[in-house]
């Protein structure tokens, strides 16, 4: 009898540790994909100032902040609007065919959109 127990009870803390085992992978998976997802997040849901700091700031000042190779753009919104903004940022050449703007036609639409936002935002 006493041996019947003690085997009852092993078999119930293995039941035991073999379900928690289980439980511990299962919980582990879902955590593993959002924080994947999380980490691409910010770069998808970079702010109009953010994307010119990487991408247009070396070239184009805005406040005193920037480079001089292009135009200073703190005041830009207040000469184009934003379609024609946007035209201009995805293809510089058709406007101007000797400038020496880079063409930003693989900037994805939303930050595209986020840039000339800011820019609009400025005046
Ligand atoms: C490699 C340098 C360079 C980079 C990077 C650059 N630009 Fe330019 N940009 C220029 C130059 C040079 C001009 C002036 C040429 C012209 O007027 O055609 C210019 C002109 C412009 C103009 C027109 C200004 C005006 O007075 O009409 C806008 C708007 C503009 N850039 C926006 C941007 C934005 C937004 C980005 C980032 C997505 C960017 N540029 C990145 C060099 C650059």
């Amino acid at each position: 009898m006493r041996c019947n127990h003690a085997l009852i009870l092993l078999a119930a803390l293995f039941a035991l540790t073999a379900t928690a085992a289980c439980t511990k992978n299962d919980a582990n998976r879902p955590v593993e994909k959002p924080s994947e997802q999380t980490a691409s997040a910010p770069a998808q849901k970079q702010t109009g100032e953010q994307l010119f700091k990487a991408k247009c700031a070396q070239c184009h000042k805005i406040k005193d902040q920037g480079g001089v190779v292009g135009p200073d753009l703190t005041a830009i919104a207040s000469r184009k609007d934003a379609a024609s903004l946007q035209d201009f940022i995805k293809d510089p050449k058709k406007q101007n065919p000797s400038t020496a703007m880079p063409s930003f036609a693989d900037l994805p639409a939303d930050d595209l959109k986020a840039i000339v936002d800011y820019l609009g935002n400025l005046k």
